[in-house]
């Protein structure tokens, strides 16, 4: 399995590749970002999968110093996938030669709520790395986890208004056995609370039933979601069901058209924050 470090170097190994399929991470992969891989080796090749653990999309007091760089056994997991796999994993200098002056701003209506409203500024980061990314890989296509459903959808809006010609593939979430959204972060849950974890994606999938079932009073639901994790020991910010596409609350008529939502969450167990979702 080839890696390379530079965009020559990238650029020379993609000589002639017409079709290119693209798995952007930040590496410390786990079985969530291989099955993301796998699904990126299903539309054809080449498929690159960058590593770059992007400054721009953290907080000052967020980890990124302490942001774990294991190349090597990311690479042996990519190879146990496929050896066809050519990484991408540039250094700070290569992907910011110069301080990133120009960047990629989405709709404040789309990057500002939800995660964007606890993580101001982070899907500018996304959106200007991923834009940064497409523009050295060039793919045809590239895959993107649903697990991070809102980057999901700021990347298919920067895509779409931006004409970049890139198919946008969103993967479902892989989960472990008792449900739990496979996360790099489930690795700094303690014992106790790795066995309280898998209650979030619980709580999501009560909602969806209870909406398909006929559920109709949103702010009911929802609430008594937040109650009932809140009562096991979370600290929640929110559960809340909104329209797929964009994000936003639905109309009464849209709750009637269960397919058209999707229920997120975002809770502290002690010093770990998750995320989860589960289109209904
Ligand atoms: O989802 C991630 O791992 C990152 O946000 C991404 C898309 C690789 C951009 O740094």
């Amino acid at each position: 399995m080839e890696i390379v470090h530079t965009a020559a170097d990238l650029r020379r190994a993609l000589e002639g590749a017409r079709a290119t399929v693209f798995v952007p991470t930040m590496g410390n992969l786990h079985e969530g970002h291989l099955s993301l891989v796998r699904e990126g080796l299903r539309r054809g090749g080449p498929v690159v999968v960058s590593i770059f653990v992007n400054r721009l999309q953290f907080l000052p007091h967020e980890d990124f110093d302490r942001y774990p760089r294991t190349l090597a056994d990311d690479a042996a997991k990519l190879a146990s996938v496929s050896p066809d796999v050519l990484v991408f994993a540039p250094d700070e200098r290569e992907m910011y030669p110069e301080p990133q002056s120009f960047k990629v701003v989405p709709d404040p209506a789309l990057a500002d709520i939800l995660e964007g409203a606890f993580r101001p500024g982070f899907f500018t980061g996304v959106a200007t790395v991923v834009a940064k990314l497409f523009g050295l890989v060039q793919p045809r296509v590239a895959v993107f986890g649903k697990k991070d459903y809102q980057q999901l959808m700021v990347i298919r809006r920067m895509v779409q208004q931006l004409a970049m010609p890139i198919e946008i593939v969103g993967a479902d979430t892989a989960r472990a056995g008792d449900g739990l959204a496979l996360s790099s972060r489930n690795g700094f849950l303690r014992p106790e609370e790795r066995s309280e974890a898998p209650a979030l994606a619980a709580a999501l999938d009560r909602i969806a039933r209870q909406i398909r079932a006929g559920g109709r009073d949103i702010p009911a639901i929802e609430a008594e979601a937040v109650a009932g994790i809140a009562a096991r020991g979370w600290a929640v910010d929110y559960v809340t069901v909104r329209r797929r596409f964009d994000l936003l609350p639905p109309s009464q008529d849209e709750i009637g058209t269960p397919e058209c939502l999707v229920a997120l969450a975002a809770a502290r167990l002690g010093a770990t924050r998750l995320i989860d979702n589960v289109e209904i």
